[in-house]
């Protein structure tokens, strides 16, 4: 079994432990740029990217976010992020032993006839990898975000008031970020499937800590919520995993 295989199963064991917390050492400390601060980078087997499954059941999210909609949102959906994000490195060999955090950081430099399915394919596998490992029931607001957010809004509450209408404010299809940078919580919106790492590496310095995501497709909600996506935004602090977000931030 090859280093990448063996990668594999160390991520795929740990993030059921830890979420975003193993993956950090081995053949990205080798690939990835000197950039990297995000400790679930993903990387390629044998040139592909695969769907990582879930640490958890579909049903898990229930009855915040229901079980058909977690089975054809990670499925289907994210799935064929992934297997359009391979057939289109087929194309460009020289490529297919990046991490993927590598070719979004500086997304914009890529070859012309790769840029932008990897910034829709590539950016839908890097989002849904993360949204996945940000949703858990039961978890409490940790102290280091807590302060964070009171610093940066004026208070939990305000913080909270400000995601929400930045989450209903994307036009179409989007996500909402919020990330940490500089010492501050700041809120994000991006179109498709853009996001805050996206071309961030022509500043190394200044690169967002992407801390959690909403994900407003209509896909995300539509089969419980129909058109009100108030109501899924409104529900998504129940399935937040704020353990996650403790251990991005140390
Ligand atoms: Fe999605």
């Amino acid at each position: 079994m090859n280093n990448l295989k063996l990668n594999r199963k160390k991520f795929l064991k740990t993030t059921t432990l830890a979420g975003l917390g193993v993956f950090a050492l081995g053949i990205e400390a080798k690939n990835a740029s000197n950039t990297s601060i995000y400790k679930n980078d993903l990387m390629p087997v044998n040139g592909k990217f695969e769907l990582i499954p879930l640490s958890y059941s579909y049903s898990a999210l229930e009855p915040f976010i229901d079980a058909q909609t977690m089975e054809i949102h990670h499925g289907k959906h994210h799935q064929a992020y992934v297997n359009k994000l391979n057939e289109a490195l087929i194309l460009m060999p020289s490529l297919q032993n990046k991490s993927l955090e590598d070719l979004l950081l500086n997304v914009s430099s890529l070859p012309e006839n790769i840029r932008s399915t990897v910034k829709n394919h590539g950016g839908g596998h890097w989002n849904h990898s993360f949204f996945w490992k940000s949703l858990k029931i039961g978890t409490k607001m940790g102290d280091k975000f807590s302060n964070l957010a009171a610093k940066s809004f004026g208070s939990i509450e305000q913080f909270k008031a400000n995601f929400e209408k930045a989450s209903m404010g994307i036009f179409g299809s989007g996500w909402a970020w919020i990330v940490e940078q500089d010492g501050q919580l700041k809120i994000f919106t991006s179109a498709n499937q853009d996001n805050p790492i996206m071309d961030a590496g022509k500043d190394p310095n200044r690169i967002p800590k992407v801390l959690l995501g909403i994900d407003v497709w209509e896909h995300a909600y539509y089969l419980k919520h129909k058109n009100k996506r108030a109501d899924y935004v409104s529900n998504f602090w129940n399935v937040v995993n704020w353990d996650e977000i403790e251990i991005l931030l140390k």
